[in-house]
């Protein structure tokens, strides 16, 4: 057991997850066999600032690893960005004895983190996000889930684009980062992938491209479009008054949010939340837990956030030698 640190409290924060639960149950197992108390935050940093505070035991985590969401709510939270607000939350923490604090969440809820733990609260975040756009880390919880969940999706969208030999713009999430089209574009064996990491908006190539595949035969054609581009409907129907072939927009949305969490996204998940408690129990602040060249590792979250991440060339490269 740690000299230092008896109650730890655990939140989520921004867009929420799947593997969200797997972390958070995790996070309050391992505290409780290393002796420490546990206090759940509801509805993150919003729910910190009004005292949305509970016990949590063994049990209040029980069912839960197969549950996409998050059970402690999640929220986004103004307040929180304001001096103020934060010295309100650090203020909070200790009036409950919250020594140390998970977050599980993306950057911007690593830069809450980051404030609490200058203001004395000792913090580690967890990367959480369907984005995959953290740059210290390979794995975001959610992200293996939310791909697999836009691939069966987007074979269904398939079926029906070649039954009709149709183009289909299909839109999918990824804030302003292109990893979940990249993946899907790969995965799909889609015709076209639009990154916003690589868009130069040169609608007339694509359009090009898609004239030149429904000559050579194509009986659809696939564009996986990132929502940080958008204007899929917009597309949509000047590649069907340009190509004349007729086009439909999907924009898949929040159904890449939901459902149960891949294994992947279950078992990454709970060694990340187990070395989060691990960080807090050395007695470690200020730090965020990631999963790099195929090890657990964590930096601090300054040097995290300072980072940057890219498409990985190479990747884009094939993905363009395979769309055809
Ligand atoms: P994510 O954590 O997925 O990147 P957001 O960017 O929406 O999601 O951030 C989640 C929450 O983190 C925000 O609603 C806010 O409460 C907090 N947050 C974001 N940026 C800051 C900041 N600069 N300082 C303090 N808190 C922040
Ligand atoms: O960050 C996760 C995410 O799903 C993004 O892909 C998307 O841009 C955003 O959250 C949507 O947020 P909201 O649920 O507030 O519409």
């Amino acid at each position: 057991m740690s000299d230092q640190i008896k109650t730890i409290g655990v939140l989520t924060s921004g867009g929420d997850a799947p593997g969200m639960n797997a972390a958070i149950r995790a996070v309050v197992r391992i505290a409780i066999s290393k002796g420490l108390k546990v206090k759940g935050i509801q509805r993150g940093y919003s729910g910190l600032l009004n005292e949305e505070i509970i016990d949590m035991d063994a049990k209040s985590v029980a069912d839960i690893i197969q549950r996409g969401g998050t059970i402690l709510y999640t929220a986004r939270c103004e307040e929180m960005r304001t001096p103020e607000g934060q010295q309100k939350a650090a203020d909070i923490c200790k009036k409950h004895g919250i020594e140390g604090l998970v977050v599980i969440g993306g950057d911007g809820s690593f830069q809450g983190a980051q404030k609490l733990a200058h203001l004395g609260i000792n913090t580690i975040g967890v990367p959480g996000t369907i984005d995959l756009d953290i740059a210290c880390t390979d794995y975001t919880i959610g992200f293996d889930t939310a791909v697999n969940t836009a691939m069966e999706a987007i074979d269904k969208i398939r079926d029906t684009s070649t039954s009709h030999e149709r183009c289909s713009v299909i839109e999918v999430m990824g804030r302003s980062a292109g990893y979940i089209a990249l993946w899907c574009g790969i995965a799909n064996g889609a015709e076209d992938i639009l990154l916003p990491e690589r868009w130069n908006g040169d609608e007339d190539s694509l359009i090009a491209h898609i004239k030149d595949t429904k000559a050579r035969g194509k009986k659809h054609h696939i564009v996986i479009n990132a929502e940080g581009i958008g204007h899929s409907q917009e597309l949509a129907v000047k590649i069907e008054k340009e190509t004349g072939m007729e086009t439909r927009a999907t924009i898949l949305g929040h159904l890449q949010r939901g459902g149960s969490p891949t294994c992947k996204d279950r078992v990454y998940a709970s060694l990340m939340g187990a070395y989060a408690v691990d960080l807090l129990c050395q007695g470690k602040s200020n730090r965020v837990v990631a999963y790099s060249h195929g090890e657990y590792v964590d930096y601090e979250i300054d040097e995290a956030l300072a980072m940057k991440k890219d498409i990985d060339e190479y990747q884009f490269d094939v993905s363009k030698h395979l769309a055809r």
